[in-house]
């Protein structure tokens, strides 16, 4: 057990105290300040002297009010009630907080993350006498309808278990004992614990391969992640990020959610504590926060939590991770991280680098967009996959970022785009054009187009990347000929010219454009969007061959089956037969028939 050592406040500046006579204490610390031991942590040390950011209201103290450190770094506790909880940065349940101050928001109020009462069946899957190591999973307990946790051995823990039994148990009840090599002693519990700030360990990271799947087209198809990738997503004000993350959170093939939203305006609530527990699991039918984790900061929260909630929700993210999971962490928005970060390291009176940002805010992010990834994981492979000779789970990273004015040279842009490999520009242009998702198909790019091609190639189909990459190809022409025609008018344009004018819009309109509050828009699985694609360029393919032939453009252009190709989106894949009677359209429609009747 770690000493309490005790220290007094010398200065208050906002979020920050200084405190002296820590001399045992070290960086990281969690310490509790004044009368109502008030959260805080060391984030400085020089002799005995103490840097601490603090988690609440600094407001009635004072020098010579009493500091006392834990010993211990700010950590979060792992365990059955965490899905469907919401968090504040330190994870504090917020309804807990309510319920024992009445107010949204007081001081000093020692809320646990996890229900001390709450009750807990467990299944044990290992027996008494088996030999087990960190990682292992030694029984079950089933959270809600949608998720089961795998109560896993800590990490750094290993030994032979010698008591174990099923039953209904708290997160503090040992549900056995284990006893390690040296003959020490140690109750295994439902829940662990673990330090915020240092990654949780695995076996090994693994290459990513298989795509995190969103429904959204221009994600899926034009810039796609990787189960396991990071992905930024900055965006003026009213863009559409906190809808695509939405998206993303209720449609995305990961299992598990932990979203971290900070607040943007006054004493607002975030639009995470609003909407988000409106969602419905597409999959379950069930509320989406079944499987999700809350972190919420409103903007009245103290900076410091703010700081601290992002790496809160990843040591989650990594805790699922490691029983098998593939999980999704959303950060929105990532500004408001790199603002509590400016506004300490001013208060420190550290040397401010780029725009009063601090010169280490590139190496916070980078650290933090690397906690995410695949990876095989600590532990035996899992009972219901005996084929597999290990566990793999994976964090996949999408941080949304607000640079003042849209502008993408800002440095919380620049320095996350240094480390993710997925950019999705949100522009407001587009937005006010009604073009959503507001994704500019110009400036936004993946670096995993060329790693995710094989998996295409298996799963979706042979042509896949390569219409996509036709269809690109087309949209860049469009821009430039977009200048021509502006100038000049579409009529200066050549046939081949007008027929690629056409065809790109027919990409923006039938395909990129996806309505995220229509039922029937939301989710397009892969298949369907590449038998999309296949759609839009048989008809260019048709066009340039009937023009060829001697049909008028105007015609060809006015096809009656470009109204069923504008709705083809629409459709499900069960609805296989509406693409082949499109195909089948288009083939007898666009012909130029020497100017018999009917079709062109
Ligand atoms: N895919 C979409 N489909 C339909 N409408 C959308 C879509 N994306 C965004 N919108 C529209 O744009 C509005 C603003 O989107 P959103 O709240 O996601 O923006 P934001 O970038 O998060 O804004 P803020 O900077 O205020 O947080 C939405 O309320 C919605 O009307
Ligand atoms: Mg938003």
């Amino acid at each position: 057990m770690a000493e309490l050592e005790q220290g007094r406040i010398v200065k208050v500046a906002g979020p920050l105290v200084v405190a002296e006579g820590l001399r045992h204490s070290r960086m990281y610390d969690l310490v509790r300040v004044g009368d109502q031991g008030l959260m805080g942590e060391i984030i400085e040390m020089r002799a005995d002297r103490a840097s601490i950011q603090v988690y609440e209201e600094t407001e009635g103290l004072g020098p010579g009010d009493v500091v006392v450190s834990t010993g211990a770094p700010l950590s979060v506790e792992l365990g059955p009630g965490m899905m469907g909880a919401v968090y504040d940065g330190v994870q504090r349940p917020l309804d807990a907080l309510r319920e024992q101050a009445g107010a949204f928001l007081t001081r000093g109020v020692n809320a646990p993350g996890l229900d001390r009462e709450a009750r807990w069946t467990f299944r044990a899957t290992v027996d008494a006498g088996q030999r087990v190591e960190g990682g292992d999973v030694i029984g079950i307990v089933q959270e809600n309808e949608v998720i089961a946790l795998r109560i896993m051995v800590p990490p750094g823990l290993g030994g032979r278990i010698t008591e174990i039994a099923s039953g209904t148990y708290t997160v503090t009840d040992p549900v056995g004992t284990l006893v390690d090599d040296d003959g020490g002693e140690h109750p295994l519990l439902l829940m662990q614990t673990w330090p915020v700030r240092i990654p949780r360990p695995y076996r090994r990271k693994l290459s990513l391969a298989e795509p995190l799947v969103t429904g959204t087209r221009v994600i899926d198809t034009f810039f796609p992640l990787l189960m396991g990738g990071a992905a930024c997503i900055p965006g003026p004000f009213g863009a559409g990020k906190t809808v695509t993350q939405h998206q993303i959170a209720k449609w995305s093939n990961a299992e598990v959610v932990v979203f971290i939203g900070c607040g943007e305006r006054g004493n607002e609530m975030t639009d995470v504590l609003m909407e988000f527990p409106e969602l419905t699991d597409p999959y379950s039918g069930q509320p989406l926060m079944r499987r999700t984790v809350l972190v919420a900061n409103t903007s009245n929260m103290p900076v410091a939590a703010r700081e601290a909630s992002v790496y809160t929700g990843i040591t989650m993210a990594e805790f699922f991770r490691d029983m098998g999971y593939n999980v999704v962490l959303q950060a929105d928005s990532t500004s408001r991280w790199a603002e509590a970060m400016r506004e300490i390291s001013g208060r420190l009176e550290e040397m401010p680098g780029e725009e009063g940002f601090p010169a280490y805010l590139g190496t916070r992010l980078a650290a933090f967009y690397e906690r995410a990834g695949k990876v095989a994981t600590l532990g035996a492979p899992l009972d219901e996959k005996p084929e597999a000779d290990e566990r793999q789970g994976s964090v996949s990273v999408v941080g949304s970022v607000s640079p003042p004015g849209g502008d993408l040279s800002e440095p919380v842009v620049q320095n996350t785009l240094r480390v993710v490999k997925v950019f999705w520009a949100l522009e407001d242009r587009l937005a006010y054009e009604r073009h959503f998702p507001a994704i500019n198909w110009l400036v936004s790019y993946s670096l995993y187009l060329d790693k995710i091609t094989p998996y295409w190639r298996e799963t979706v189909s042979e042509e896949y990347r390569q219409r996509r990459d036709t269809c690109m190809e087309i949209l860049q022409r469009e821009s430039e000929l977009a200048e021509i025609s502006r100038l000049v008018g579409v009529e200066a344009l050549s046939p081949e010219e007008q027929i690629i004018m056409e065809t790109a819009k027919s990409i923006r309109e039938d395909f990129l454009q996806q309505n995220a509050f229509r039922d029937d828009d939301q989710f397009t699985s892969l298949a369907t969007q590449d038998r999309l694609l296949r759609l839009i360029l048989l008809f260019h393919e048709k066009a340039i061959q009937a023009h060829a032939d001697g049909a008028p453009l105007k015609e060809i252009f006015s096809a009656p089956v470009r109204e069923r190709i504008a709705r083809a989106k629409y459709s499900t894949e069960d609805q296989a037969d509406v693409f082949s009677q499109i195909e089948s359209d288009i083939e007898t429609q666009l012909v130029a028939d020497g100017g018999e009747a009917g079709e062109i």
